[in-house]
């Protein structure tokens, strides 16, 4: 299997670009922004904004540092469908979100499709603050839009034989020009087991910033589990399923050694390239120590109770 080439966001931070010019570039980015924001935002909501952004804020769910600024956020993305670089618009921008069913199917009562907006109807929407902290040692915090996977878990049905909730992207070769690549598993693939996808904290998005996810950040519809490393936190869903057994992920698929089924946070177990300790907090020039589970061991480490023996940390 191919897994010699660096993937742009397994760049350890030693020889990553260095802050000044990252700084610098954003700067730019920025000043950019300003002259023509669509451009360099991409091109806004994916659908009907009007009725339900932005969403109340679940005020439980606070953060211990300022939100990331968009004109940041939105402009160093991991989205290798698109490209392996940061850079993934305008490229993303190429996918049509709208309309976009998800499939619903495995182990449930009965499988079914369903529109995105019409999930949101059905479900409703809240604002909550969650940080990321991306397997590259980078962070942002940011304003999700979304509900609780619990609900939608809920609405599917599963039945008891269900034990890990399967979530796939889009495949889409005449749009994603990564997907071309054969050398990757496609489509990207990830997947929790039934207690993480009930637990309060994982969430799915299908906002940031008051509005629908604009292309670059998975529009119109990803997972954002902020005590895992980012890569579990799929974009661009069109299809959950409800398995026994255990899904093979994307990344897992590309190079098991270095990124694991589990990928909890945890600034003691390295890269094997890399240290874990630490994180750069996207737009500024601060390094902050990384927190076990991403500072969410509260609300989840007793998911992992009697699983010591697992590799539960890459
Ligand atoms: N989902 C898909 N489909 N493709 C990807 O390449 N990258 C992952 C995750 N979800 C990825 C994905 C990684 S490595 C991270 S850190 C986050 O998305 C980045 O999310 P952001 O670009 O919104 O910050």
């Amino acid at each position: 299997m191919y897994i010699k080439r660096r993937r742009g966001w397994e760049i350890p931070d030693q020889h990553a670009t260095p802050e000044s010019v990252f700084l610098n570039r954003r700067a730019l980015l920025g000043s950019a922004a300003g002259l023509a924001a669509t451009s360099v935002f991409g091109t806004g909501p994916a659908f009907g904004a009007g009725d339900s952004y932005p969403a109340t804020r679940n005020e439980a769910y606070t953060l211990d540092r300022p939100v990331t600024a968009e004109k940041f956020s939105a402009n160093y993305n991991n989205f290798y469908e698109f490209s392996t670089s940061k850079t993934v618009l305008p490229d993303a921008n190429a996918l049509k979100t709208k309309p976009w069913t998800i499939q619903i199917d495995g182990l449930v009562e009965k499988p079914f499709e369903i529109e995105v907006e019409d999930l949101i109807r059905k479900i409703g929407l809240e604002e909550r603050l969650y940080r990321h902290r991306c397997v590259e040692a980078w962070s942002m915090s940011v304003p999700w839009t979304g509900f609780p996977l619990a609900k939608l878990v809920a609405l599917a049905k599963p039945t008891s034989g269900a034990k890990y909730v399967q979530m796939q992207t889009f495949m889409n070769k005449a749009v994603a020009p990564g997907q071309r690549q054969f050398i990757y598993p496609w489509p990207y693939t990830e997947g929790l087991t039934m207690a993480e996808a009930n637990n309060d904290l994982a969430f799915v998005a299908t906002g940031i910033y008051g509005k629908p996810l604009a292309n670059q950040f998975g529009a119109p519809i990803r997972l954002a589990v902020p005590w895992k490393y980012g890569f579990k936190s799929v974009k661009s869903i069109v299809k959950i399923s409800f398995v026994e057994a255990r899904p093979k992920t994307f990344w897992e698929g590309l190079q098991a050694q270095e990124y694991g089924f589990w990928a909890n946070v945890n600034p003691a177990v390295s890269h094997p390239r890399w240290s874990q300790a630490s994180e750069r907090v996207l737009g500024t020039d601060q390094r902050v120590p990384t927190l076990i589970y991403n500072g969410y061991g509260e609300q989840v480490a007793d998911l992992y109770k009697g699983l010591e023996k697992e590799r539960l940390f890459v």
